[in-house]
């Protein structure tokens, strides 16, 4: 059993993760921006009461990762895995339509939000056991696969492309610490974000994920892996 806090539970990717670390018995904390709205988390929590906390947390809101922090401290002094997994996908994709708050938006969500998160969670994961930081990459953040075969995504492609080297960074700084940290692409999934015409059921998806999540080891902390394992050049 392992003590899991993921972002962004309420859908998706986020909301698969969380139920199918609920199934394999582990401790959820599940966040999302309000809980009380989501009927399937709340479902979840009838399920598997005392296993899954549901906490609020808008994460480009520091008064809400503070309040997440305080009410999860109530409950563990350890956390043993964080799940980067809230991201926003909103563009202009051409050079000519981009607009600077919606690049500001998804640098916000994409990648300061979960600098601030490790930072306000380090303390708890410190004391974990062989702790994990899974940082929600994307292939569109890989500067050696961009082609024109890609469609542009200035905003979401650069603002993940600078959380693989916040990834990378963390990977060195917490290594003496023996935080292991990667940051992984989960596929082309059929979400909201990944719409409908997505190779990859969220199951399907989070199947790979967690394969991988439960291999790894300190000597992998920096890399950029794909939900099977296989590393994407960065
Ligand atoms: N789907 C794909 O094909 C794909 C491919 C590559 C990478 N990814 C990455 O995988 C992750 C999950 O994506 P997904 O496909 O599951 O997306 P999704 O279905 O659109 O879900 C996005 C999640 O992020 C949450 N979120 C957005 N802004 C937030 C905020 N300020 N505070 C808290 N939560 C916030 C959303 O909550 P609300 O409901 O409150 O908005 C939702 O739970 C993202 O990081 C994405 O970039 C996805």
């Amino acid at each position: 059993m392992r003590r899991y806090l993921i972002t962004g539970s309420n859908r998706g990717i986020g909301f698969e993760l969380t139920r199918q670390l609920l199934a394999q018995g582990h401790q959820v904390f599940a966040t999302c921006r309000t809980p009380t709205q989501s009927d399937a988390l709340q479902q979840l929590a009838t399920q598997h009461n005392g296993q899954l906390m549901l906490i609020p947390l808008d994460v480009t809101n520091p008064a809400s990762i503070a309040e997440a922090h305080t009410i999860l401290s109530k409950q563990t002094d350890v956390l043993d895995v964080l799940i980067n997994n809230a991201g926003v996908l909103n563009d202009g994709d051409s050079i000519e339509t981009i607009q600077a708050e919606v690049m500001m938006g998804n640098f916000a969500i994409n990648t300061i939000a979960p600098a601030m998160i490790v930072q306000r969670f380090l303390g708890l994961l410190k004391y974990g056991s062989h702790p994990l930081i899974v940082n929600l990459s994307s292939s569109f953040a890989s500067i050696g696969l961009k082609s024109e075969e890609m469609p542009f995504r200035y905003s979401y492609s650069t603002s993940k492309a600078a959380l693989n080297m916040l990834s990378k960074t963390l990977a060195i700084e917490l290594k003496p610490l023996g935080i292991t940290v990667v940051a992984l692409h989960p596929g082309w999934v059929r979400t909201d974000l990944g719409g409908p015409d997505a190779r990859l059921a969220p199951s399907e998806s989070v199947e790979g994920i967690l394969q991988v999540i439960e291999k790894l080891s300190l000597d992998d902390s920096g890399t950029y892996l794909t939900w099977r394992g296989s590393e994407v050049p960065w």
